[in-house]
């Protein structure tokens, strides 16, 4: 009888990490790399303008990671901090001036916007060559073309963490749990271009369980807290989870977290909540092959490829022929 058996993650029952900061971390790096090459050779340094409303506490968490991460890396930001009340004729004269500034490589509006401005005219507004964050149609047309163009980052980062974790995309059948604009349909069509087999879910499909338990790769972006359980997985999938929600309830952290739930606990306490996904994790990590983890996983890489957008900015719309 042999010592001891190896058993798999998978007949374990404990998913693997799908290690978003470790991604993150090497894609920054390239960057890094890369921008002082552009610097030596060329003598650009490129420049992200990244634009805020009011005073929303995440979105100004998310732009300073944004801008320091920029400095970080040797790319110059502009951070833009307008007052609430500020009207969208106002922001898009900002947005206009950042266009037709040559020195401005990546406009950023972050979302969401005060109710009284029309979030669609501000962003359709921002020159496709600058808009780093892929949403204006021009770039979203290019996308489900299959054309070289800026990638929302998000799933940009996504399709990075899987084929560098060599999750194998070409083949695979795909579920995306979410339609925004922002994740659920580019990703889709990312994961499409890799020849996946691909299933958008949302909240009007019937009996969810049973599409999604035939994914492959299985990504949850609805927002909702653990709303991913055990049943919707199939077993040896790669989960990867795009919700960032706040718990403040001790009794529902220990519910999602299990053994591993105190910590969470503590940070609740010293901070009023904890973050959670939009998979429920001990059933999730019962199932799955792999799993990212909320904080840690998807929202680092997002910023990342931000980093990754404004370098491509700047060299494509400055005709730049630089071999790396
Ligand atoms: N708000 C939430 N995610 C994003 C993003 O990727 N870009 C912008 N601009 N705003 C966001």
């Amino acid at each position: 009888m042999p010592e001891s058996i190896e058993l798999t993650k998978e007949e374990t029952g404990l998913a693997r990490t799908l290690d978003g900061a470790r991604v993150a971390e090497e894609i920054k790096r390239e960057v890094r790399e890369k921008v002082a090459l552009l610097a030596e050779r060329s003598g650009v340094r490129p420049c992200l303008a990244a634009v805020r409303v009011g005073d929303d506490p995440a979105s100004a968490v998310y732009v300073g990671n944004k801008v320091r991460t920029s400095e970080e890396l040797g790319i110059r930001s502009e951070h833009h901090a307008l007052p609430a009340e500020i009207s969208g004729e106002e922001l898009l004269a900002l947005v206009e001036s950042l266009n037709i500034r040559d020195d401005v490589d990546g406009i950023l509006v972050q979302l969401p916007l005060p109710a009284q401005i029309d979030e669609r005219q501000v962003l359709w507004a921002i020159d496709p060559a600058k808009d780093v964050d892929g949403f204006h149609p021009v770039n979203v047309g290019k996308l489900s073309l299959c054309q070289k163009t800026l990638v929302p980052c998000t799933p940009a980062g996504i399709i990075k963490l899987l084929e560098r974790n060599k999750i194998a995309i070409g083949g695979a059948y795909a579920c995306v749990v979410g339609r925004s604009h922002i994740v659920g349909r580019p990703l889709a069509q990312l994961l499409l271009q890799r020849d996946a087999t691909v299933t958008i879910c949302h909240s009007r499909t019937r009996d969810l369980a049973s599409v999604t338990r035939e994914a492959d790769i299985l990504i949850a972006a609805i927002g909702r807290t653990g709303f991913i359980r055990g049943e919707h997985i199939k077993r040896g999938a790669a989960v990867v989870d795009v919700g960032i929600n706040k718990v403040a309830d001790e009794a529902e952290a220990r519910e999602l977290f299990g053994s591993e739930a105190e910590k969470r606990i503590e940070t609740i306490r010293r901070r009023g909540y904890t973050l959670v996904g939009d998979v429920h994790p001990v059933e999730a990590d019962r199932v799955a092959a792999w799993r990212t983890p909320v904080p840690g996983g998807v929202g680092l890489l997002t910023v990342a490829m931000l980093m990754k957008n404004t370098l491509q900015a700047a060299i494509e719309r400055r005709g730049i022929e630089i071999n790396f």
